[in-house]
């Protein structure tokens, strides 16, 4: 990968950055599929000097001051590892980064639109996203991320679900991601998307005689997958470093993540719930029973981050 430090325009208008174009795919390919099912598509970031070592390292450095900017760990971990269970390390994450083809680490940025040039790259890429899928996803995504992905040779990413729907755009190195089918309740089953959306973000459980139900797709440079909201997956990185980008949306529609929620504790009271979408009224009381305890625990969670911040 090429570490150079590349000279930013002096002006905007001087060079142009942004790609005509980011995201190269059939466009009604990309809106049938959009959140139903996992895909791959081609963008032009892959050789782009807002991704180089040098300004990896640049942003890394400016979001370790600010709270929950960066995750990281390191050592050898398995498919089916919880995210809390981190191997031992005894160096930071600076020399994490510094010797990353040995470190078998993973390193997260945050909010790397922070960049402003990421951000104009990225906004490029929701307009194209909301221009084929026809979703205004600027107004109806509760929130929207990208997230840096900085992964050691070999380094798996465990098992897991996300609340968010996503593209993952390969910049640099190969790696395989095995996706599996939202909707299929052998893999993903009640009980662990009621804990996943109320309780452990972890609930998804690795179940390796199913393998075989899972997408591979191999991700090189130029390569982008898109990976549905719950749609659970795990992936292994190659011979190389790995730097990948994911451009998530959250969707405000609480609903479906409301009936999981009371699901859960209907079950902890020993009652087996009817599943989401299996009756129109019990799936209306559920969602507008978890509304006011949800928008309190909201509250809650906010208070407490805001004492936090100022302790
Ligand atoms: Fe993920």
């Amino acid at each position: 990968m090429s570490t150079a430090t590349p000279v930013a325009p002096s002006t905007a208008s001087e060079i142009s950055l942004v790609p005509e174009q980011l995201y190269s795919i059939e466009r009604a390919k990309f809106a049938e599929n959009f959140n139903r099912r996992p895909f791959m598509l081609d963008h032009s970031l892959s050789g782009h000097p807002a991704f180089t070592m040098d300004r990896l390292h640049t942003l890394l450095e400016r979001s370790l001051p600010i709270p929950n900017k960066v995750y990281w760990n390191a050592g050898k971990k398995r498919i089916d590892q919880r995210w809390s269970d981190r191997p031992g390390r005894d160096f930071s994450i600076e020399e994490a980064f510094r010797r990353i083809r040995e470190t078998d680490a993973w390193i997260i940025i945050f909010g790397a639109d922070r960049d402003p040039e990421i951000h104009d790259l990225l906004e490029k890429g929701l307009a194209e996203v909301q221009e084929m899928t026809g979703i205004p996803l600027s107004k109806e995504a509760k929130s929207r991320q990208s997230i840096i992905f900085i992964t050691s040779p070999h380094r798996i990413t465990e098992y897991h679900i996300d609340k968010e729907c996503s593209l993952l755009l390969q910049i640099h190195g190969k790696k395989t991601i095995h996706i599996f089918d939202q909707n299929d309740r052998e893999v993903l089953t009640e009980p662990e998307l009621e804990r996943f959306w109320t309780v452990d973000n972890n609930a998804a459980i690795y179940k390796k005689e199913l393998q075989g139900r899972a997408t591979s797709f191999v991700l090189e440079p130029g390569k982008a997958v898109h990976i549905p909201i719950n749609a659970p997956h795990w992936l292994e990185n190659g011979d190389d470093i790995s730097v990948s980008i994911n451009q998530n949306f959250e969707y405000k529609n609480d609903k479906l993540a409301n009936i999981y929620r009371a699901n859960y504790y209907l079950r902890k009271m020993g009652m087996t719930p009817l599943p989401p979408g299996r009756s129109r009224l019990h799936d209306r009381l559920k969602g507008q029973g978890m509304r006011l305890p949800v928008a309190l625990a909201r509250e809650a969670r906010e208070l407490k981050e805001k004492v936090k911040g100022q302790g």
